[in-house]
């Protein structure tokens, strides 16, 4: 084998002989309300102050989707977005899946009422449920499609209305979230690699540890659920953010493990964007420089599904990442679940 043909790093598809087939990200693209909300407007609703927002989170503002925003509206406009920079027709799209834990209504899903928004009617639609890890879920799910040749091509969308579920008098949680959007379209590429690899996990043992009480069928809407504000996310703060380190790092650890990646070869680590520290701590505990990990949480916020699909717009659109370039992404949500996925852009 010649040095030129020498495989740069480990495909774990490859032994699927798959005869081929990838998996590549086309297209993205992404939306956030034009409303801001920042530390100093917290500051008149809630007892907290910028600077223990700042120090505590990295969070310094937020974007807030207007009363008739919603969150089919939000990723249809990161969706289009998408497909315009992927080249692709909504006639082409074969599936939309849409991740979200706010669709705009228990039924039908988002990802119709985005399909009928786009004018996609040749494709199926449904909605995956798994928190802030769901655009990560989306992807490895699309992945499926297009490499067992059922597809050609995949519209993932993580998209949040965060601010209609967040308890606006509750500091400890109303800092935190934002809204928004981001898109992707997933296609056979001949000749790219594409995801490399998607790692999945979840607990449902700690799923108390942030969670929305009513609503669904355990809890429907009473007067009494809605004045005891069990409509609203409530959060165990200091266990999540323990559990995020420590599922984020092996989930990572694995994805590069799969790929026999060291990490020092990966461009820019793209992490769910929740919380500064907890960003910090997986790329200290991954061994990763300052510079390889992708921040814009001081902007957004935790827009849950929409975090990692927003950064990553940001990060190709910015030059951040090049083609070739490796990127790894790490997410972390509710359920509990976690996951990670190796790149190559
Ligand atoms: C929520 C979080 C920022 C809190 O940070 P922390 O360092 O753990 O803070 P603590 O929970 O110890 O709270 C410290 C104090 O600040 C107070 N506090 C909480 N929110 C506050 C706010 N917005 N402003 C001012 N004070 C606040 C608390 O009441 C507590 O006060 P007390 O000591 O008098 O009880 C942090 O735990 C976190 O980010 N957790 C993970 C959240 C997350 O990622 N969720 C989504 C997962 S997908």
């Amino acid at each position: 084998m010649s040095p030129s043909s020498t495989p740069k790093f480990k495909n774990p598809r490859a032994k699927y002989n798959f005869q081929g087939r990838t998996c590549s990200i086309a297209g993205v693209g992404a939306y956030v309300p034009e409303r801001i909300l920042t530390n100093a407007d917290l500051e008149k609703m809630v007892n907290t102050t910028d600077e223990w927002i700042t120090s505590r989170t990295g969070i310094k503002e937020r974007h807030i989707a207007a009363k008739d925003e919603f969150t089919s509206d939000l990723a249809t406009k990161a969706a289009l977005l998408a497909m315009k920079r992927a080249g692709v027709t909504p006639e082409q799209i074969d599936l939309i899946v849409v991740a979200t834990i706010t669709p705009d209504m228990p039924f039908p899903s988002t990802a119709c009422l985005v399909q009928r928004k786009i004018g996609a009617f040749r494709a199926a639609a449904f909605d995956l449920e798994a928190a802030c890890s769901g655009f990560i879920y989306g992807l490895e799910v699309a992945q499926q499609f297009i490499m067992s040749r059922t597809y050609d091509t995949v519209l993932v969308i993580g998209a949040e209305k965060l601010s209609s579920i967040v308890d606006w008098e509750d500091r400890n949680t109303c800092v935190l979230f934002g809204d928004g959007a981001g898109a992707a379209v997933l296609q056979n590429r001949p000749g790219a690699h594409g995801l490399l690899t998607a790692v999945m996990g979840a607990d449902g043992r700690k799923s108390d540890l942030l969670f929305m009480a009513a609503g669904g069928s355990r809890c429907p809407a009473t007067a009494e659920s809605v004045s005891s504000r069990m409509h609203y996310l409530k959060m165990e703060g200091k266990e999540t953010f323990k559990n995020a380190v420590q599922a984020m790092v092996t989930a990572a650890s694995e994805a590069l493990r799969r790929c026999e990646l060291d990490i020092s070869r990966i461009k820019c680590i793209i992490p769910h964007q929740a919380n500064r520290r907890i960003i910090d701590a997986v790329g200290d505990r991954l061994g990763a420089k300052p510079e390889q990990l992708f921040a814009n949480l001081h902007k957004f916020g935790n827009t849950s599904a929409a975090s990692v699909a927003i950064a990553l717009d940001e990060a190709v659109t910015t030059g951040r990442v090049q083609a070739g370039d490796l990127i790894l992404r790490v997410v972390f949500g509710a359920g509990l679940t976690w996951g990670a996925a190796v790149i190559e852009w």
